[in-house]
């Protein structure tokens, strides 16, 4: 078991903010030190870590002030990367630990208790319309069906010219997807294995299924092993 995050099984609560809380507030101390390769069992999952946050940061492409709502932003590193850029930049994170692990390396962000299926938005306080909303390593913790009714959710408060830009951990097939579960357990990585098996990681073809489904248009990246970004706008009726 890795030495920096603690194991275990996921709490019986399925309520998608609750269900990695204790998970993540566990991991938010040492969470900046396995990013950074500390854990070989997690080396390939974060390989280019700084690299997928800043190609994740270029591709919102709006103007400084327009606004961005990053959401599971961790321990703020990619919203640091949004606040150098001039964005007015909402975060949203259920973990306590790591919101406040976020507050306290981006004093200046404005993070706040959330999840992708409740977005702490003030609708009548300018906060109705999105120009982006951003996210890194967080989309797995939903399942695919909370995973679509997030993405209608997101698309609704789309400005016109708004964009999702998305990188997490995605497999091209089934055989992709059972070639790390197969590596993971050769090379003894239990904690890897764990999530590999318990959480939603997609494959491509079911998110471009979700994505058209509720109306965008989406462009993949492959990033490293793991990760994929992906880029979706409204579709053009
Ligand atoms: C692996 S960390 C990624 C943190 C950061 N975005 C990064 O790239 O380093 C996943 C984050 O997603 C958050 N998370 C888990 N479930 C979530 C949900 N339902 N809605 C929003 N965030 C969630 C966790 O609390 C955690 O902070």
């Amino acid at each position: 078991m890795s030495e920096h995050m603690p194991g275990g099984r996921l709490p019986e609560d399925p309520s998608p903010e609750a269900r990695f809380n204790a998970l993540f507030d566990a991991w938010a101390a040492t969470y900046d030190a396995v990013v950074s390769g500390a854990d070989d069992e997690y080396a390939e999952v974060f390989a280019g870590y700084d690299r997928i946050l800043e190609r994740v940061a270029g591709e919102i492409d709006r103007p400084p002030g327009a606004l961005v709502v990053e959401i599971g932003v961790g321990t703020g590193n990619l919203t640091q990367k949004l606040l150098a850029r001039g964005y007015r930049v909402i975060g949203v994170e259920p973990s306590q630990a790591m919101r406040r692990e976020a507050r306290r390396k981006v004093p200046e962000a404005d993070v706040r208790e959330g999840s992708f299926l409740h977005l702490p938005l003030d609708e009548a306080g300018g906060e109705a319309y999105v120009d982006a909303f951003v996210s890194t390593y967080a989309f797995h913790h939903l399942t695919d069906a909370e995973k679509e009714m997030a993405l209608r959710r997101m698309a609704a408060r789309l400005a016109p010219e708004g964009r999702i830009v998305f990188a997490d951990t995605v497999f091209a097939d089934e055989a992709a997807r059972q070639a790390v579960i197969e590596e993971a357990r050769r090379r003894g990585f239990h904690q890897l294995l764990r999530d590999l098996e318990q959480e939603f990681y997609p494959l491509l073809s079911d998110l471009e299924d979700i994505l058209a489904r509720v109306g965008l248009h989406a462009v993949f990246e492959r990033l490293n092993r793991y990760v994929w970004m992906w880029k979706a706008v409204r579709r053009r009726p």
